[in-house]
C-alpha cells in the first residue's frame, strides 16, 4: 500500500480530489463512495467543480458502501440523505445511477443478496475509504472475515460513540448496519483510503505497516494492488 502524507486536511482531500479526476476520465466510471467526516473535502471538490462546469458526473455510477438499519426514508442521518446533500444533489449525477444499501428493506438477507449481485456486476473503478478509530473499514468492525461479502453488522459500542456526534444522543444511534464486506471492498480496481487527525494515528499505523489481521480490517488494503493511503500530519504521527 502506498503512503501519501499531506500537511493537512485539504490538502488531502485534495490528493483524493486528482485521482478521482483521473478515475473519472475511463469509460464507464464507477465510483464506490463513504460517508462520514472524512470525505466531506472531497465531496465539496467535486461539487465545486461541477457547479464551474469543470467535471461532470452524467456519465458516472456509484456505489456506496454502508447504511444504517432502521432509520427513516430521509433521516438526516441515513447514509442516503448524506450522499444526496453532499454530494449528489450538488452535481449532475443521474440520482437512479446512485446505489446505497437500502436499511429498511423487510427482507434484509434478501438486501444484502441483491446488493451482492449489484456490486458482481458494477466493480468500483475506484473505492472511497474512510478508516474507523478500531480500524473498521465500511462497517467492517475487527474481527470480520476478509472473505465477506454485504452482510448485516451489529456496530460495536466504539463506532456507536464515535458516531453518536451526529445525533441527539447515543441512544439514536442505530444498533446495526448493513455494509459491502471485505471482499467487495477489495474487488475494487483501486483504493484510496483517506484519514485526518489524531484520533485516527493508531488506526493509521495498525492499517499501514502493522500485522495484516482481521483484527484491523484496513490492513487487509495492505494486500491490494492498487491503494493508496492519504492522510495528514497529524494522522500519520505514528507512522
Ligand atoms: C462510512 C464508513 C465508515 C467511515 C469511518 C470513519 O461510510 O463506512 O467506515 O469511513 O467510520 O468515519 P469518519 O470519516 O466520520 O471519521
Amino acid at each position: 500500500m502506498k503512503v501519501t502524507v499531506t500537511q493537512n486536511y485539504d490538502e488531502m482531500s485534495k490528493a483524493a480530489y486528482k485521482i478521482v479526476q483521473e478515475v473519472l476520465k475511463c469509460q464507464n466510471p464507477i465510483l464506490g463512495l463513504a460517508t462520514g467526516s472524512t470525505p466531506l473535502g472531497l465531496y465539496a471538490l467535486i461539487s465545486e467543480a461541477c457547479k464551474k462546469g469543470d467535471l461532470s458526473l452524467k456519465h458516472v455510477k456509484s456505489v456506496n458502501l454502508d447504511e444504517y438499519i432502521g432509520l427513516p426514508k430521509g433521516h438526516k442521518e441515513s447514509y442516503r440523505y448524506f450522499m444526496d446533500t453532499n454530494l449528489f444533489d450538488k452535481t449532475d449525477i443521474d440520482k437512479s445511477s446512485t446505489y446505497v444499501p437500502n436499511g429498511n428493506a423487510e427482507d434484509m438477507q434478501a438486501e444484502c443478496d441483491r446488493y451482492n449481485s449489484l456490486l458482481n456486476r458494477m466493480r468500483q473503478s475506484v473505492q472511497i475509504l474512510g478508516i474507523g478509530g478500531n480500524g473498521h473499514i465500511g462497517f467492517n468492525e475487527p474481527g470480520t472475515p476478509f472473505s465477506s461479502v454485504t452482510h448485516l453488522v451489529d456496530l460495536q459500542e466504539r463506532t456507536r460513540q464515535d458516531n453518536a456526534r451526529f445525533f441527539n444522543s447515543i441512544d439514536e444511534v442505530p444498533r446495526q448496519a448493513i455494509t459491502m464486506g471485505i471482499s467487495n471492498i477489495m474487488n475494487a480496481e483501486r483504493i484510496v483510503i483517506l484519514a485526518s487527525g489524531k484520533s485516527k494515528a493508531e488506526a493509521v499505523r495498525a492499517a499501514a505497516i502493522g500485522e495484516v489481521s482481521e483484527q484491523c480490517p484496513a490492513s487487509v488494503l495492505q494486500k491490494h494492488p492498487d491503494a493508496v493511503l492519504i492522510v495528514d500530519e497529524a494522522a500519520a504521527e505514528l507512522l
